[in-house]
């Protein structure tokens, strides 16, 4: 009998040996009911599908491995429930919406946004059938356009959190999704990846802009707290020009990306996030990043064009899946590279090297959540109790000059890296009102005291 144990490939003309693959690492992806993952995710609030997309029509919608149907009630009211009717199985996304509830198309049962079996239109008038029967139902809460379900424990079910970014006076938000055919962990920690922005959207297809040609020296930090962690990658765009870009994801799925259009001249300092996403699973070989594009006429969340936002897009080249065959081949962008990843990526055939530091960290923290070792909402600290939460990413650029010595260059790139995370997360503890200012006047002291 022939050896099918896996092998890695150990030399030159030797593929036949690592023929077998070995299994993915389900701890990390699998994601539907009783699974570690699964559970994890379920312990907070997830968007769903756009407001917008509940119309006089229920909605079919597929998340963390459960089939539901998502609908709005005559009367403005949302509900999520088990896609299949209690009563003998029939899609409720063929169903009727009515005043109060939707009516299954079959034999008329009608349910509410609770779950709750408000007439059994068949059975006779004393049946107490409809007491002893429900459909099953999950909370639900619309934000900003995203509605959102509670997946979790009836009796764990937190607040809805909120964040800085949410509460900012003029600003606009702009519902929009990427759809995925991969597994929802390869996507999420491309977000620690810094150095895929400099070869796949930039050297290979042209997506980003000029300043991420250049390798950016990165550090990574899982934060105090382990529920999240961040990476600052800098980068000299000129001789008297070094670039801070610090990138900031919340675990178990939210990401904060700061602008990827040009730097600002005019906001150097804290130039914050203007796409805030989930990566939200769908199944175990599916996600959909559920977002808002944060948006104002000028300042910090100007450019672009908003108005290329929805369903499956984004106003940013290199996100959705390209078109053609051909068009994937020869201008690959994030969705062609992390589906390229296979359906679910096996963590054991991986070859990791420096550049891989922030995943592998990223993976050990999401563990350690697992594991127990950091409190969930409601338990845990701030998400989940109301708080905002602050996010940390930022785009910064300092007028700092560069340093012949390469060795001295990197070291006070280094201490500019540190000292910029320092002030940013020490920020946290500032009043609301006032942390910007804050933030800003240390990055300039850090400005004054390097450029002399
Ligand atoms: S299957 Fe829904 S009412 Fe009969
Ligand atoms: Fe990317």
């Amino acid at each position: 009998m022939q050896n099918t144990e896996f092998k890695p490939v150990l030399g030159p003309y030797r593929a036949y040996d690592q023929r077998v693959a070995p299994a993915p690492d389900h701890e990390l992806t699998r994601v539907g009911p009783g699974t570690p993952m699964g559970e994890l995710q379920r312990r907070f609030w997830q968007p769903v599908c756009f407001s917008s997309q509940l119309t006089d029509l229920p909605r079919a919608v597929r998340i963390l491995g459960e089939d539901l149907v998502a609908f709005r009630t005559k009367g403005g009211e949302v509900g999520i429930l088990h896609k299949h009717c209690a009563h003998r199985g029939t899609s409720l996304e063929f169903g009727r919406i009515e005043e109060h509830g939707l009516r299954c198309c079959y034999h008329g049962w009608m349910f509410g946004c609770d779950g709750t079996v408000l007439e059994t239109p068949g059975e006779p008038p004393n049946s107490r059938l409809k007491k002893a029967v429900f459909q099953g139902a999950y909370p639900v809460h619309e934000y900003h356009g995203l509605v959102h379900v509670y997946m979790g424990p009836p009796d764990m079910r937190p607040p809805f959190p909120e964040f800085d970014i949410f509460q900012i006076p003029g600003l606009k938000y702009y519902p929009s999704s990427v759809l995925h055919a991969n597994n929802w962990l390869q996507s999420f920690e491309n977000n620690m990846d810094p150095f895929h922005g400099q070869f796949l959207h930039t050297r290979v297809t042209q997506h980003f802009g000029d300043h991420y040609f250049v390798l950016p020296q990165v550090e990574w930090k899982v934060t105090e707290d382990g529920r999240g962690m961040y990476y600052v990658a800098m980068r000299r765009t000129d001789d008297n020009t070094l670039w801070a870009r610090m990138f900031h994801v919340v675990f178990p799925n939210y990401v904060f990306v700061a602008s990827l259009y040009d730097l600002l001249d005019e906001v150097p300092f804290f130039q914050r996030t203007f796409w805030a996403r989930r990566v939200v699973p769908i199944d175990d070989e599916n996600c959909t990043f559920f977002s808002w594009r944060l948006a104002a006429e000028e300042g910090e969340f100007a450019g672009g064009d908003v108005a290329r936002n929805g369903w499956n897009s984004i106003d940013f080249d290199g996100q959705v899946e390209q078109s053609t065959y051909e068009a994937k081949q020869r201008f690959p962008g994030d969705w062609e590279a992390q589906t390229g990843q296979r359906s679910i990526a096996v963590h054991k055939l991986e070859r990791l090297g420096t550049t891989d530091a922030g995943v592998v960290k990223l993976r050990n923290a999401l563990r350690d959540m697992l594991a127990g070792k950091v409190p969930l909402p409601p338990e845990a600290a701030s998400l989940g109790t109301n708080v905002p939460e602050n996010t940390h990413s930022s785009n910064n650029v300092f007028k700092i000059r560069k340093l012949d010595d390469p060795v001295a260059e990197a070291e006070q790139t280094r201490n500019v890296s540190r000292l910029l995370a320092a002030a940013i997360v020490q920020a946290d503890a500032s009043p609301v009102a006032e942390r910007r200012r804050i933030i800003v006047e240390r990055l300039q002291a850090i400005e004054r005291e390097y450029a002399r």
